[in-house]
């Protein structure tokens, strides 16, 4: 099977355990409440047992958790974890948080759906997706990516990000097709959720592209991360008011069936 792309490796996934990493992620756009409302819909039919792959501060898991019997959030970030039961919802008897890589996780099944938001690309999916098939006898599998849309300065900041990312090796690429080219997914629906307006100080942005893989504080030299800094709020302060900015955030919710490998193109079978 090939391989997975490699800016996608566990080295880059690691920065996740920086306190930097966890300090800015609360900077991130907040999921839309509609996305929540569906994915309480869509689960309805459920015994109410969900896992949650990848949970990070648990924002999809602290709000549903009044919605299930029981969550199993499943991270590697400790530090993650420990800022997640910290926050709202999260000392919900509900949640068992286990802090694991998902790959080495025992999972207690069964489970009526998986969730992974903005994590399973992260994933070693050959060996993942047969141990969540063992555990989640539905094989359904629910898939959240978030996005900002339409800024203006989005083509001059993407020519900043690759300047100064420490991850050198990123190349665009689309999850469910990936894991739809190596047998590993069907995709059966999808929904789109805005984009939806949110207003966030230009600082506090700043801090969330810190958040975001190969921008972690603890990681990047102090004089990069500061000019990277300073070419971000030259590029985004034409466009603010008061010191803030408008941004637009496009929420996709991807379901479908978990396969296990044998049914790709590549597989001789198929
Ligand atoms: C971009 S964050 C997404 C967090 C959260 N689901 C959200 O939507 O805000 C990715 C999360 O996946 C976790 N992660 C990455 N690789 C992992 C692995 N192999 N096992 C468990 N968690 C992993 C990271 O620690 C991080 O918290």
């Amino acid at each position: 099977m090939e391989p997975k792309p490699i800016h996608l490796s566990p080295e880059y996934a690691d920065q996740f355990r920086d306190r930097a990493v966890v300090e800015a992620y609360a900077r991130r756009p907040p999921y839309p409440k509609a996305l929540i409302r569906v994915l309480r819909e869509r689960l309805a039919d459920s015994d109410g047992v969900l896992l949650d792959l990848g949970c990070g501060l648990g924002e999809i898991s602290r709000q549903l958790a009044a919605s299930f019997r029981s969550i199993t959030a499943v991270d590697s970030s400790e530090a993650m974890l420990a800022e997640a039961r910290r926050l709202s919802g999260g000392d919900s008897e509900r949640i068992q948080w286990l802090c694991s890589p998902v790959e080495e996780a025992s999972f207690v099944g069964p489970f009526a759906a998986v969730l992974a938001a903005e994590s399973f690309h992260w994933f070693d999916w050959v060996s993942l997706v047969p141990s969540l098939i063992a555990v989640v006898p539905s094989r359904r599998l629910l898939l959240v990516e978030r996005e900002e849309v339409d800024s203006p300065w989005k083509p001059s900041l993407l020519e900043a990000i690759l300047r100064y990312s420490t991850n050198r090796e990123f190349r665009p690429y689309a999850l469910v097709g990936e894991l739809e080219k190596r047998g590993l997914f069907i995709e059966e629906g999808r929904q789109v959720f805005g984009p939806v307006p949110f207003s966030q100080s230009i600082d506090d942005y700043v801090e969330s592209i810190h958040s975001r893989n190969g921008f972690s504080r603890d990681r990047m030299e102090p004089a990069d991360a500061a000019a990277f800094d300073e070419r971000v709020v030259r590029l985004t302060r034409p466009f603010g008011r008061r010191g803030r900015i408008d941004l637009r955030i496009r929420v996709t919710l991807v379901w479908g069936t978990l396969e296990n490998g044998c049914r790709g193109p590549e597989s001789p079978s198929s």
